[in-house]
């Protein structure tokens, strides 16, 4: 036995040094296990990167890619000086984006996925990695609230979430756009804040940019559900058919969630196909006193939910639900899938007639790590905790002169200002940024500039906040 598997043509030479494997993981382990701790407890500031030909060239990325090479030796200070110029997303002070604070579950599963590499797209080509995928989203259309008969693909992003329920929502409308294209009567009903992956989206559906049909948004950007008919009446009026109408929880500007129950009940009751872009906030479905948010979310036709904003998984790992998920297998309409896939279907499972991608990582197990360690209870305990946080972070800055909150807080973002100027506010982000260590965005809302923070870091406090308020009033008095 032994005789004849060495006789395998290759099965003499190994692929992998395995000891090299484990001593370059242990330093990589090390090495990170320091960078988090030390930005968990603020021990090394969040700082401002050097502009990006100075980084290229403290990494010696241009002489490692032509020649020079890395070991064991050089591996340790070389991956030091990457971890230097990395964002500290465990940091109290990193309250930029809306990028997951990773947990230890899913970034192992990362470091598995890394080594055995299983594109699972095809059962057979990640059996384990394809059915924690399966898994992962009849849980989430539970969640959602779904009978059976529902389902989706995890995606890489949101983005491609969109793209992905928009294509299925234009089988409906059009079936045969996949093969004519489209006429130009087509349109998409969305509020003008909606995240710009939308309009992407329908301007990549070969529709036009213009397709998009802006509805009518009240001073927080939310939908207003009182003048929806109006739109409809003005899409009627001018020969355009509504192919989908896009609602957010929540949305990317402001945090603030649309009235998903009026919206919905519009939707049904018009046969339009309701699209709730939950990227950002269906974390909150796991979260007792939070799920309210997502109320009539369970109306939609699709939903979109990334894992890779509030369940803590690393980028990337995006859910595509549907209501009906015969009509995702609608979407994609190339018959050379179907004639490759087809009959070996029952004994190798695809997922290539539901999504974009042909190969595919391991998304499902970055969801999946995290709920077998921790379970939907401890993912929802963390949501709960970062949206009450901002909730009281809301409190600290109304309460002090000269800061402004845009509104009360319905998620773990929040836009504050101090002052109105707007160029004033951009000012603020860059120099807290590079003087005082606090990493915060900024947007625009109904036209106005505002400072913006997503609060995902545990490690952001109440002194946190008072902190970066007292550094904004000395940069502002200087
Ligand atoms: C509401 C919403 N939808 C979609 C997206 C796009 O997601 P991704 O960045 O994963 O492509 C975002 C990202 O910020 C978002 O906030």
């Amino acid at each position: 036995m032994t005789d004849s598997l060495e006789s395998v043509p290759g099965a003499a030479a190994r692929s992998w040094d395995v000891s090299e494997y484990e001593r370059l993981a242990g330093i990589a382990t090390a090495a990170v296990a320091r960078f988090v701790e030390e930005s968990q407890g603020a021990e090394e500031p969040v700082g401002a990167p050097p502009p990006l030909p100075e980084l290229i060239g403290k990494l010696r990325l241009r002489e490692l890619v032509r020649g020079e090479r890395l070991d064991a030796a050089t591996f340790e200070p070389w991956l030091e000086n990457v971890l230097t110029h990395s964002v500290r997303l465990h940091h109290p002070a990193e309250i930029a984006h809306q990028v997951s604070n990773p947990d230890v579950p899913a970034a192992i599963a990362d470091l598995i996925q890394g080594a055995i590499n299983q594109p699972m797209s095809i059962y057979e080509m990640g059996p384990a990695a394809h059915a924690a995928e399966r898994v992962v989203v009849e849980w989430m259309t539970e969640k959602v609230g779904w009978p059976a008969g529902s389902g989706g693909v995890l995606t890489h992003g949101g983005s491609l979430a969109n793209l992905t329920v928009l294509l299925a929502a234009r089988a409906v409308a059009a079936p045969d756009a996949w093969v004519d294209g489209v006429d130009g009567t087509l349109c998409v009903l969305a509020p003008p804040g909606s995240h710009y992956s939308v309009k992407r989206s329908v301007a990549m559906l070969g529709m036009g940019e213009r397709a998009v049909v802006d509805l009518e948004v009240d001073e927080y950007e939310r939908i207003v559900p009182e003048a929806l008919g109006d739109a409809l009446d003005r899409c009627e009026a001018e020969g355009r058919r509504p192919m989908a109408l896009v609602a957010a929880a929540c949305a990317t500007s402001t945090g603030l969630h649309d009235d998903l129950a009026a919206i919905g009940t519009f939707c049904r009751e018009h046969g339009i196909w309701f699209h709730v872009d939950a990227a950002h906030g269906a974390t909150a479905l796991l979260s007792p006193e939070h799920r309210h948010l997502l109320k009539g979310i369970e109306l939609g036709d699709s939903t979109i939910w990334d894992a890779h904003k509030m369940m803590r998984t690393p980028a990337l790992a995006a859910a595509v639900l549907l209501r009906d998920e015969r009509r995702l297998e609608a979407a994609f309409r190339q018959k050379a899938a179907y004639l490759i896939y087809e009959d070996s279907e029952e004994e190798s499972p695809s997922l290539l007639e539901r999504q974009v991608e042909c190969t595919k990582a391991a998304l499902g197990m970055r969801i999946f790590m995290n709920l077998a360690f921790r379970g939907e209870d401890g993912i929802g305990r963390y949501v709960g905790e970062q949206y009450d946080k901002t909730a009281r972070f809301h409190d600290l800055i109304a309460a002090r002169p000269g800061f402004e909150c845009l509104s009360r807080p319905e998620s773990n973002i929040l836009c504050f200002r101090h002052g109105r100027d707007p160029d004033e506010q951009v000012r603020l982000r860059e120099r807290l940024l590079a003087e005082r260590g606090f990493h915060l965005s900024s947007t625009e809302v109904n036209g106005e500039r505002w400072l913006r923070m997503t609060i995902t870091a545990p490690a952001t406090s109440d002194e946190t906040i008072e902190g970066m308020l007292d550094a904004i009033e000395e940069l502002a008095a200087a």
